[in-house]
């Protein structure tokens, strides 16, 4: 778990909690320990994290980005920071193109993220990217965490879509006062 700080308590905390394998320290040791990094930085300073752990310790990486470009300056809700010609996904891709980046995860809440289970019946989530065998390594990861038949959007720019979902998620956690929800696409 990296941080812009090696002593961040949060991080010690969560690694304490999660047994011998659970490490934290600033974003360049995370970036520079994992085979696959994960990018759930704030997504208005995303480029900033990552710049922070280091453009070498992500070359050649499989980089899943959860982030969302989520604006608060204005208070609630959140505005996106861009969106319909371009994404953060992308933005990441641009400047670290040595990177693979996969965009997966952003369009529910962390909860059902890495727990499908905690909802009844079938529901989706999607990745997107590049690289294919990045994806195809997310994928796997993802069917770790109980994702039966994640949809692949294509290339990087899918994460324009991916990332526009979040006006309407947002509004539909003021409706169902849950976070625990999700979409389903039926053909
Ligand atoms: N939480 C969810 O359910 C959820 C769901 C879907 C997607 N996401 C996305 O996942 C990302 C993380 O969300 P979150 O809820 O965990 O918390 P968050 O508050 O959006 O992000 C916290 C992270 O951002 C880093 N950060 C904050 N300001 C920074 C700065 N100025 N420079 C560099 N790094 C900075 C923090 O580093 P420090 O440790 O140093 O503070 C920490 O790693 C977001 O993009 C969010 O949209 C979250």
């Amino acid at each position: 778990m990296g941080s812009r700080t090696a002593q961040n308590p949060k991080a010690a905390e969560w690694a304490k909690a999660n047994g011998a394998k659970a490490s934290a320290g600033t974003f360049a040791d995370a970036a520079k320990f994992g085979d696959v990094v994960f990018n759930c930085t704030a997504g208005s300073v995303s480029l900033e994290a990552l710049k922070l752990a280091g453009a070498g310790n992500l070359g050649g990486k499989v980089l899943v980005d959860v982030a969302n470009p989520l604006d608060y300056s204005k208070g609630m809700p959140p505005t996106l920071t861009l969106c319909n010609t371009d994404s953060l996904g992308e933005q990441i891709q641009r400047a670290f193109p040595s990177a693979k980046v996969v965009k997966a995860l952003n369009t529910m809440g962390n909860e059902v993220m890495v727990n499908p289970g905690l909802l009844t019946g079938e529901h989706d989530t999607f990745v997107c990217g590049n690289d294919q065998q990045a994806k195809a390594e997310v994928v796997e990861i993802l069917r770790s965490f109980g994702w039966k038949s994640p949809i692949d959007l294509g290339d990087i720019t899918g994460a324009r879509g991916l990332e526009m979902v979040l006006p309407i998620w947002l509004r539909l956690l003021g409706t169902l006062k849950t976070r625990n929800f999700n979409f389903k696409v039926v053909k």
